[in-house]
């Protein structure tokens, strides 16, 4: 009993009351208590800290804030203040009790309210505590069960910032209007709401909608009965599942964890303009970035304009069946529609068309009726089930433009176009490309399936050399004794039948001595590799080394030194930050993985490769530390510094520092890169290399380089 503290409420008096308990060992404040700068509430089992924290000492700006507590490094997950900060430590956080209603309230010495939350009903004994969830509830101190969400008069699950944790709702409560959204960090170092933000629109068939400012930027689509149209992270990989939830006063989507012992969130991230996914990983000791979104070019909304299909594996737009692009791109009415005669055609695998202009039928129509409702109707122009299970049931139609429409490559749903009778051909559908994949190549050679089986011994393992992303190569003898290499698509690969093909196209065009300078100057086509890295490429016998795996290869014209994609595929470690970030590559972007190659040469370690023992340091930095320490050949590795030349085994770090510029036009091209190797001419003085992205340190490498995203080149000699 010797611990006091002063309570001032809004009324005008003093009062001192004995508290059994710091504030800091417990879960819970009471209307007698108050937390100031040095105190946190801490929540039962120890999984969220609340407390007062700076995201910037030199400012001495104090937000008070919920984070975890069993996690290194302050991870704030929401922010009370975030928009007033105090700017002097003497601040409390306090349960005012007055006549007519309970109020948190945080303020300087109760004068300057930085933030306050009044709740409409009386409580007697109110308590305010953090939960194990990371909620902050107040709720009448008493035997009720804490748990219960109809016991809290307020919680800070309903007023997220820029985090979802599981069990966060995102949605609209009906009955008041109430919205739960979240908006963003202004940057990194102030939480007041930016302009990138994320809530359920909820007027049609509901579909949460990420936006900046008011533009729509991304929509997984709505609810379709089994999970959001657009799935977004590999089967089997799953450990969590989304959660719909809608009725006459509520509708709302979150996330549950499968295994609550992983850490997760989704956070939204001003900077990227992309939500994150971002899960704990004890033993790495750093939160991994499991997905973002939107990830490729095709999830950008509307990115095709009205009446266009983004094809997600082609990453590009087609007017839809009975729209033909004009001069301008956009796709227009190639016929009118006819309101008796019309029919309509099936697109496969489909995100739906935004829904805020469509007419949602949640009922057990089935899509026969559903079908009826729109040819009955002149200007239906789509329908689809709104629930997929099963044979499928609801009902949607649509009206006027079909926006932000996309194929996806693993999930969706069957869209039905009305169209005129003239354009139903057959019931073949329109994402049926086999027809166009059938066409043979004149420049590539076929051989029987049965010639190169018996070449390989029926691909036995003792033939099998390696194994990639996209299957296996085995090593194979031909009737003639010519010794070949065959690679064999696995059917549970990535690659799809047109990147294969571009590989191999590629590599029969390609008569060549196979090096990068080759590629990019010296063969009929300009190429980019687009994944150069150490396990793509191949010694001979002879330890010639020869580049491999042409199946992410891009092919520009004569003229054409950059191109930009809005899908980033290649392989982590060995990506340049101008095609990371901006998909932009170019001749530059190879010299950059080049680079990356040397170091690993000469270190004879993996970029990023121990990442385990030292998680902060990759490749480049810890070399370029050791460089501008002036002691750069103590990155050589061990078993080389005996038998390598270090004069030369230091140029070759120089240069791959000049190959590692961030600015694509501060790197040498390839022939200057080999001149330099070939030769003892001055090197230019390197500035400091692109470090690698910070944003995307942490991404897993199979989500991001997902090469469903592909799209085919096309051959054109220069
Ligand atoms: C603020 O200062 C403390 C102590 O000097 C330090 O540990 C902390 O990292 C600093 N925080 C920031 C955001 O600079
Ligand atoms: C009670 O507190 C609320 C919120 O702070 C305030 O608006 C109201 O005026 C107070 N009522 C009285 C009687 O002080
Ligand atoms: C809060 O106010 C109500 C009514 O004004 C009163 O009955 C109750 O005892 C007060 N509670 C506390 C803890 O002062
Ligand atoms: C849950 O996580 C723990 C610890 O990471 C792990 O040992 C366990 O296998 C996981 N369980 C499931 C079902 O994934
Ligand atoms: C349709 O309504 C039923 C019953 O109200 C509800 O359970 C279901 O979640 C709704 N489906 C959708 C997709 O909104
Ligand atoms: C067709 O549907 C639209 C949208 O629901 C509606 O406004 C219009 O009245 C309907 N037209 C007919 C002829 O039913
Ligand atoms: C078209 O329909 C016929 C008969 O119903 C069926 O045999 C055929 O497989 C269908 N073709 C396609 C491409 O779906
Ligand atoms: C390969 O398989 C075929 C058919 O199963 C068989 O006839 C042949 O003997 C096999 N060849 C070898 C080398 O295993
Ligand atoms: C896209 O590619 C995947 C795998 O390559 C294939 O299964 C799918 O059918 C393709 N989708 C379309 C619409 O072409
Ligand atoms: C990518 O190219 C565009 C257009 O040339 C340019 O504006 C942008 O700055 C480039 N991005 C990077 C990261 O270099
Ligand atoms: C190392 O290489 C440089 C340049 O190729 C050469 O001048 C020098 O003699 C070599 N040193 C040794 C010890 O071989
Ligand atoms: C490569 O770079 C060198 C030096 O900057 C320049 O002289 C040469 O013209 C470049 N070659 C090509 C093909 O761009």
């Amino acid at each position: 009993m010797e611990n006091f503290i002063i309570v001032i409420p809004m009324i005008c008096f003093y009062l001192i009351f004995p508290i059994s308990k710091t504030i800091a060992e417990t879960d819970t404040i009471t209307h007698f208590q108050s937390l100031s700068k040095s105190q946190t509430l801490v929540s039962k089992n120890g999984e969220f800290e609340l407390g007062f924290f700076t995201l910037d000492n030199s400012t001495n700006h104090y937000y008070l804030g919920i984070w975890y507590k069993k996690i290194p490094g302050q991870t704030i997950v929401w922010v009370a203040n975030r928009e007033k900060p105090a700017t002097n430590p003497n601040f409390v956080l306090l349960i005012i009790n007055n006549t007519t209603m309970n109020s948190l309230l945080l303020s300087h010495n109760n004068n300057n309210v930085l933030w306050s939350v009044s709740v409409p009903r009386k409580l007697k004994n109110p308590v305010l505590q953090l939960l194990d969830s990371g909620n902050l509830v107040l709720r009448e101190q008493n035997n009720d069960d804490e748990n219960e969400e109809k016991n809290y008069v307020w919680q800070s699950f309903d007023y997220p910032g820029d985090t979802l944790l599981p069990g966060m709702k995102l949605g609209k409560d009906l009955r008041t209007g109430f919205v739960r959204r979240l908006t963003a960090w202004k940057n990194k170092k102030d939480p007041s709401p930016g302009t990138f933000n994320w809530e359920m629109d909820v007027t049609k068939w509901p579909e949460p909608m990420q936006r900046i400012g008011s533009m729509k930027q991304f929509s997984s689509g709505p609810w379709i009965g089994v999970d959001y149209g657009s799935k977004i992270t590999r089967e089997g990989e799953r450990f969590f599942k989304y959660v719909y939830f809608s009725n006459e006063d509520e509708v709302y989507f979150a996330f549950q964890l499968d295994n609550n012992s992983v850490p997760m969130r989704m956070a939204l991230d001003q900077a990227t303009y992309r939500r994150l996914y971002l899960v704990w990983i004890d033993s790495d000791q750093q939160w991994l970035l499991y997905n973002l979104l939107p990830r490729v070019f095709c999830e950008r909304y509307g990115v095709c304009g009205p009446n266009s299909n983004c094809d997600w594996n082609k990453s590009a737009c087609d007017c839809l069946r009975g729209f033909r692009p004009n001069r301008a791109g956009s796709c227009l009415r190639d016929k009118p529609l006819n309101c008796k005669t019309d029919g309509f055609v099936k697109y496969v695998k489909m995100k739906v068309p935004d829904t805020s202009n469509c007419l949602y039928l949640n009922q057990s129509t089935n899509l026969v009726e559903c079908r009826d409702k729109c040819l009955r109707n002149c200007s239906c122009v789509a329908y689809a089930n709104s629930d997929i299970r099963g044979e499928g049931k609801g009902c949607a139609l649509w009206f006027g433009d079909l926006n932000d429409l996309r194929t996806l490559p693993d999930a969706g749903q069957d869209l039905y176009i009305r169209v005129p009778a003239s354009e139903i051909e057959t019931n073949a559908t329109l994402t049926d490309h086999s027809k166009e994949e059938q066409e043979e190549d004149p420049e590539v050679p076929y051989y029987d399936l049965s010639v190169i089986a018996s070449s390989t011994e029926n691909f036995s393992h003792e033939n099998k050399l390696g194994e990639g992303g996209f299957g296996s190569v085995f090593k194979g003898t031909l009737e003639n004794g010519q010794r070949i290499a065959v690679k064999r698509l696995s059917s549970g690969s990535g690659q799809g039948i047109k990147e294969f093909k571009n590989e191999i196209a590629l590599i029969a065009k390609l008569q060549h001595p196979k090096g990068l300078l080759y590629l990019h100057q010296d063969s009929r086509h300009r190429v980019i590799h687009r994944d150069l890295k150490a396990s793509n490429v191949l010694l001979d016998d002879e330890m010639n080394p020869k580049i491999s795996d042409f199946g992410l290869a891009r092919i520009l014209g004569g003229d054409q030194t950059t191109e930009i994609t809005q899908c980033v595929v290649g392989t982590y470690g060995y990506i340049a930050p101008e095609y990371a970030i901006d998909g932009n590559f170019s001749v530059k972007s190879d010299v950059f993985s080049f680079g990356v190659l040397l170091l690993e040469i000469v270190s004879g370690k993996k970029n990023r490769g121990d990442q385990r023992q030292n998680e902060n340091t990759n490749l480049i930095e810890q070399a370029w530390n050791l460089w501008i320490e002036g002691r750069p050949l103590d990155l050589i590795n061990e078993d080389l510094k005996e038998s390598s030349n270090s004069s030369e085994a230091l140029r070759c770090i120089h240069i791959s520092f000049l190959c590692l510029q961030q600015h694509p036009h501060d790197r040498p091209n390839m022939s200057f890169v080999i001149m330099m190797l070939d030769s003892e001419i001055g090197l230019p003085q390197p500035k400091q290399p692109a470090l690698f992205v910070g944003e995307y340190s942490s991404l897993n490498k199979s989500n991001l380089l997902s090469v469903n995203e592909l799209s085919m080149s096309i051959l054109e000699a220069r």
